[in-house]
């Protein structure tokens, strides 16, 4: 980490990243409870204990002012329906927003705030997502063959809580159905709801 001002290359070929400081790995066995097929997640966690997504980071200090950035990289795939996709988090500072800018493949954001407002955006490359302040938000990949790569920032004091969302999940789930990608409700927010 420096305090100096600095450059890094993303390169979308052979995928390289020049230069980051924390490399975050989430196998299956990380996202246990996450997926709604959790007899799916238990027959695939069984055969072998697959990446689903990485973070390549730049570490700064968590304070405002800083900007914390890196690239994310969800794996295609599917566990039953749903396909792969992040944990999801809202900011622990809820009033902080982050900035998405999708560099391949194709995508959707799911997002919802406390009060139950949800949103999909569709992430395909050189677009950019804004997430505002105080929305949840989980980057899923919709396609079967290929990385979803997104660029993030997000400012440095805006901590991360991820208890909210393993409890129920997003009121949204992304399945994969005949062929392409649906928008659902879930089954354990609608417990709830009901
Ligand atoms: C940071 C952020 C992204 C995600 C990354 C992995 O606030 O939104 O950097 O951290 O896409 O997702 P999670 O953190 O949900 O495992
Ligand atoms: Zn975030």
């Amino acid at each position: 980490m420096s305090n100096k001002p600095y450059t890094y290359d993303v390169s979308l070929t052979e995928l390289n990243i020049s230069h980051y400081d924390h490399h975050l790995i989430r196998r299956l066995s990380a996202m246990e409870g996450q997926f709604l097929d959790q007899s799916a997640h238990e027959v695939l966690s069984d055969e072998e204990d697959q990446i689903i997504y990485e973070v390549y980071q730049h570490r700064h200090p968590e304070v405002p002012g800083e900007l914390l950035h890196g690239v994310s990289i969800i794996h295609p795939g599917v566990v039953g329906e749903e396909y792969f996709m992040t944990k999801g988090h809202f900011h622990a500072e809820l009033d902080t927003a982050e900035l998405y800018y999708c560099l391949q493949g194709e995508g959707m954001m799911v997002m919802e705030t406390p009060e139950g407002e949800w949103a999909i955006e569709r992430l395909i490359p050189n677009r950019a997502l804004y997430v505002p302040p105080r929305w949840a938000h989980r980057s899923v990949n919709t396609s079967l063959t290929e990385d979803l790569i997104t660029l993030f920032v997000y400012t440095g004091h805006a901590g991360h809580d991820y208890r909210t969302i393993e409890q129920l999940g997003f009121r949204k789930l992304v399945l994969h159905r005949e062929g392409k990608p649906v928008i659902v409700d879930n089954p354990r927010q609608l417990q709830l709801d009901g």
